[in-house]
């Protein structure tokens, strides 16, 4: 693995044209696994090819999965039902993918045999103890290093549901939850202190599975079956994310980004975005595969700072990087807080993203939820990713208005959530490239 690819971001007339960024990631991870267990064939259209999914995809196959791959963004999972999955000798791994190893672990802890789920640098300073510890509680054996990675998941252990109430708002551990719910005894709930995304629900119950949500709150008991279903994966909302700051600051700027998924639980740039002044439209709202879609229009508009509403962190937890940008380019200063969960991502982001633009000279106040940014003028620099996709992309998207260029360091990963960004961007008026 080549990471020390870095970039350099220029600066950028207006942006103009349609953008068709790929599909969404944690739709992707979650058709996967549940076209996995589920009895028949599903195909998935849009699939994510980024890194992180395909990651989930071997990881399947390592358990006897067959997975088609029939074209580019599509797979045809060939279903095995709840109990057919196999062992691997071989250990399980998740890459950089925070969310394949904590739903896995979820789904691991109710087979019959051992598992060992392992993950790269940054994936193995991810805290994991905050799915092992509901799963202990529900009767699962998950060692791990000290509550880090690798994850050793004994299988054999009789689970029983239980209702816990999540300390931080996480799809990835409610998600973890009702997967391992799906193999136990009882009724397992879970409530949350803020709503977080409900794909998992939602496909339970496209998969037929019996579950009762409402936001911040699912409840399923185990023993039913997963009877397969195709999946469409709506384009990436947080991969449109760049896209829509960059449309917003870069004067003259139009784009247009076509079925973008909208569901709320994700949305909440939009909301910062508007509050700052953006002028985003939504056209054609529509739902597709049971998830609401629209077409995204952005044009430029001068933006200013703002005291960013708490209550829309978790609505926006992986928009924060590019949020981070829109405000060192807006006018005035920009208050984030309840937002220390940023520091457990793939990157401590607060820090990345305060370190990123200390260096473009825009001054932040960093506080240990969150950060004040006054907005300013950008100045060129080298600026360091910390092999965060979402930090790299972010900071590309900032060489767009800065006064020299800028270098992004170890960009690789950008290929986890985003292959082809560069080119994509590019495609749009950016002006970024390889660096010597
Ligand atoms: C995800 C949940 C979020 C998000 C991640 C994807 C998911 O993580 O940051 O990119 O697919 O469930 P947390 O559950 O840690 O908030």
């Amino acid at each position: 693995m080549n990471e020390q690819i870095s970039w350099v971001s220029h600066a950028a007339r207006s942006l103009r044209g349609s953008v068709h960024v790929p599909g969404d990631k944690s739709v992707s991870h979650r058709a996967l696994m549940f076209g996995a267990l589920a009895e028949g064939t599903s195909r998935i259209r849009g699939f994510l090819e980024g890194e992180d999914t395909r990651a989930t995809a071997a990881v399947l196959q390592q358990l006897g999965v067959r997975i088609e791959t029939p074209a580019d963004g599509e797979r045809v999972v060939h279903g095995v039902g709840l109990h057919g999955l196999h062992a691997s000798t071989d250990p399980l791994d998740c890459g950089n993918a925070g969310t394949g190893m904590r739903l896995l672990a979820g789904l691991l802890a109710g087979q019959a045999f051992d598992s060992i789920l392992i993950g790269d640098a940054s994936l193995s300073k991810r805290p994991m103890r905050r799915v092992t510890n509901p799963l202990a509680a529900m009767g699962a054996r998950i060692d791990t290093q000290d509550g880090l990675p690798p994850l050793h998941v004994r299988g054999g252990q009789h689970l029983q549901g239980i209702r816990y109430e999540l300390p931080v708002a996480s799809a990835q551990v409610k998600s973890a939850l009702l997967l391992a719910g799906l193999y136990a005894e009882g009724e397992t709930e879970v409530i949350e202190p803020h709503p977080t995304r409900d794909y998992t629900e939602r496909m339970l119950a496209a998969f037929g599975w019996p579950i009762a949500f409402e936001p911040g709150r699912a409840k399923l008991s185990g023993g039913h079956t997963l009877r397969a279903t195709d999946v469409d994966v709506p384009a990436d909302f947080s991969s449109a994310a760049f896209f829509l700051v960059a449309a917003s600051i870069v004067p003259g700027s139009e784009l247009r980004l076509p079925a973008v998924g909208l569901n709320p639980r994700r949305t909440g740039l939009l909301e910062a975005l508007r509050l700052m002044g953006a002028d985003i439209r939504v056209e054609d709202p529509r739902e597709s595969g049971g998830e609401p879609v629209g077409d995204l229009m952005v044009r430029y508009a001068p933006l200013h700072g703002v005291e960013l509403p708490e209550a829309l962190v978790p609505d926006m937890i992986d928009e924060f990087p590019a949020l981070f940008v829109a405000a060192a380019a807006a006018t005035g200063r920009t208050v984030i807080r309840g937002a220390a969960e940023l520091r457990v991502k793939e990157s401590d982001r607060l820090a990345a993203m305060a370190t990123g633009l200390r260096v473009l000279g825009i001054v932040v106040d960093e506080t240990p939820d969150g950060a004040t940014i006054h907005g300013g003028t950008l100045a060129g620099g080298t600026v360091e990713s910390l092999t965060d996709h979402r930090i790299a992309m972010s900071f590309a998207v900032a060489g767009l208005v800065a006064r020299a260029p800028v270098r992004i360091n170890d960009c690789y990963h950008v290929a986890t959530s985003f292959p082809g960004f560069m080119q994509l961007a590019n495609r749009c008026g950016f002006a970024l490239g390889l660096a010597d």
